[in-house]
This record gives structure tokens, sequence and C-alpha cells, in this order.
């Protein structure tokens, strides 16, 4: 029987957090066992903002080497760069013909970043989610693990495959989103009514997954909490219930078990404990990282035997959609 197959993707803008590693990379290596898996370091994507060249190439680099020593396996997986894969970009102009400038501009992403730049929005950001729609539907994928975020980026892919089906014939797989519980998603420390993104212009709102132990200690120290000074998960406590989900996460403890540990004794040990959890969490991650780091052949192998795959699987879908819009098959 044929695996169902996921897609997936990073932007390499920088770090990542160990928000995108609870909410995102663990449970890609969790499917990895049971699906055909493809997950992809979106370089196309990162370079809608601009980026310093030297960084854009150490950061993806980087995120591949973080993609490996968060335990992403690539004789289990397909993981590759997406430059290094033509029809990305090939299949995203078809898409781009078939895509209406309203639904793209109603994109609450692009609302944002567009209201930010004002004129000088660059049109890769206008067509950012059309890229997505290209990437997901090149292999054709049954789930896309996302974000909330990205929810309507996926509605975007829905209606694109539709649309191409109906006007020519069957060709691709609706992709289903695979979003994650709320409850999952990682705030941040500054701020629980906001995700934890590296891009926060507040440093001490994340932590990053190869954040030295100080730093962490430092920021989990400065984490805000409450005025209620009770270690408990609810609604009222925001602060305090992103702090014990990640707590948790590390440490595979329930909440409970956290709520009662901490019974009648205020924050200051709970923020010195969660500190040393999360430093013994990422330890072996970070261990893995720098060997995978310090062997440049390995990482070299691993993306070019991922991008061949990519390719050749992905290339298949292409050659169906040219012949199909009447394009001479060569
Ligand atoms: N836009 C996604 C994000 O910023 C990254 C991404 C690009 C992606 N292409 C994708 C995610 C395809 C899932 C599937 O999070």
């Amino acid at each position: 029987m044929e695996r169902k197959v996921v897609f997936s993707g990073v932007q390499p803008s920088g770090g990542l957090t160990i928000g995108n590693y609870i909410g995102a990379i663990r449970n890609w290596v969790s499917l990895q066992d049971e699906y055909d898996c493809y997950y992809s370091i979106v370089d196309l994507h990162a370079i809608t903002v601009p980026q310093v060249p030297k960084d854009l190439r150490k950061n993806t680099l980087e995120v591949l080497a973080l993609y490996l020593a968060c335990g992403l396996d690539p004789e289990k997986c397909t993981i590759f760069i997406q430059s290094h894969v033509s029809t990305h970009a090939e299949l995203a102009w078809v898409l781009n013909t078939m895509s209406y400038m309203g639904q793209l501009s109603r994109m609450t992403q692009y609302k944002d970043k567009s209201q930010k730049l004002g004129e000088s929005v660059n049109a890769g950001l206008f067509t950012y989610p059309v890229l997505m729609a290209a990437d997901i539907l090149l292999y054709q994928a049954d789930y896309v693990p996302v974000g909330q975020d990205q929810k309507q980026h996926l509605e975007l892919a829905r209606d694109l495959t539709d649309r191409f089906n109906n006007r020519y014939s069957p060709t691709f797989k609706v992709p289903e989103p695979l979003i994650k519980k709320e409850e999952g998603k990682i705030m941040s420390l500054q701020d629980p009514n906001k995700k934890m993104s590296k891009s926060d212009e507040n440093d001490n709102g994340f932590i990053l997954i190869l954040e030295k132990p100080d730093d962490i200690r430092r920021k989990i120290k400065r984490a805000v909490t409450d005025s209620i000074g009770e270690v408990r998960f609810s609604e009222e406590q925001p602060a305090i219930k992103n702090l014990m989900t990640i707590y948790s996460a590390f440490s595979g403890c329930s909440f409970e078990d956290i709520e009662k540990r901490y019974e009648g004794q205020g924050y200051k040990q709970f923020k010195e404990d969660l500190a040393e959890v999360v430093i013994e969490g990422l330890a072996p991650i970070q261990e893995r990282f720098k060997e995978i780091m310090n062997n440049k052949e390995y990482l070299e192998n691993v993306y070019k035997q991922g991008a061949e795959k990519a390719q050749y699987v992905s290339n298949k879908t292409l050659r169906k959609v040219y012949k199909k819009i009447g394009f001479v098959v060569k």
C-alpha cells in the first residue's frame, strides 16, 4: 500500500526557536515512520524579505543541521533545500496565472506585511502563498502540518487544486492541513498573547534551540508571569500556562504533576527548575548539531540526495501539468 504523503517547510531566516521545535519539528519526527515525508528549507520564500547573502547561506545550512539534530532521518524522509529543486519556481509560475489578485490581496499575512512596508512591498510577498501551494502540490501531499497562521495559505492551495483539476482534469491531490492544537503553541516569554518568534525585536521573548544555558536561565528568569502567584494551568494565567507548556514538553510531566509539585510555592523555584529542564532537553540536540556542523561532507550528502529525490518526484507532477496546459512536450 502506498504511504500517505506529508509536506512541510521552514524558512531559513535566523535560528529556530523552542517554539519551532515543540510545535513543528518534533511532530515532523514522529510522522516520518508512518508517512512519506518531504521537509524543505524554503529559501525561495525567505528572500521575500531582504536577506544578507552570507547570513542566508549560513542559516540555511544551520536549519538543515537542526532538522537532523532534532531527529529527522534522511533515510526515512526527504530533506531538501527548496532552491535546489527547479520545479518549485516553475509550478509557482503556472499557478500564478491561475490565482486571483483579489484572493491574494485578502491574505492576512500579506495585508500585515504590506501595511508595514507600504509602496515598497514586493511582488514576491504578494505571491508567497502561490509558491507555497506549488511546494505542496508538486508532491501530491495528503497532509501539511502547519501552524494556525498558515491555515489561510492552505485554503488557497486547496482552491488552486480544485481550479486546476476542474479546468483540465484531476491532476493534483487536495491537501489537508494538519493544524497544531492551540494548547501546544508556544508563546512569547514577554507577551503570552504573541506567538514565540525569532523575528521578535525583543530577544527575551524567544529561546533558540541553540541558546546557551546562561541565556536560557536569564530569559526564563525575566519571563513575564502574573500577580496571582500560583502555578496553575488556567486561561486566566496565560503566561504561566505558556511556561507550563514548555515545562511539560521538555520533561514529559503532565500539567497536574507540575501543579502539584509547585503548590503554594510562587514562581521562583518553578522558573529555576524550568530553565534546567529546558537546558537538559536541548543539550543532546545542541551536541548533535555541533557534530553535524563539523561534518560538512555529511551535510552536503544529505542535501544533494534530498534534492535529487525531490526533483525526480516533483518533475513527474510538473510534466503532467505542462502537458495538460498545452505546452509542447519535449
Ligand atoms: N509559509 C510557511 C511558514 O512560514 C513555510 C512554508 C513554505 C510551508 N512552503 C510551505 C509550510 C509548504 C508548509 C508547506 O511557516
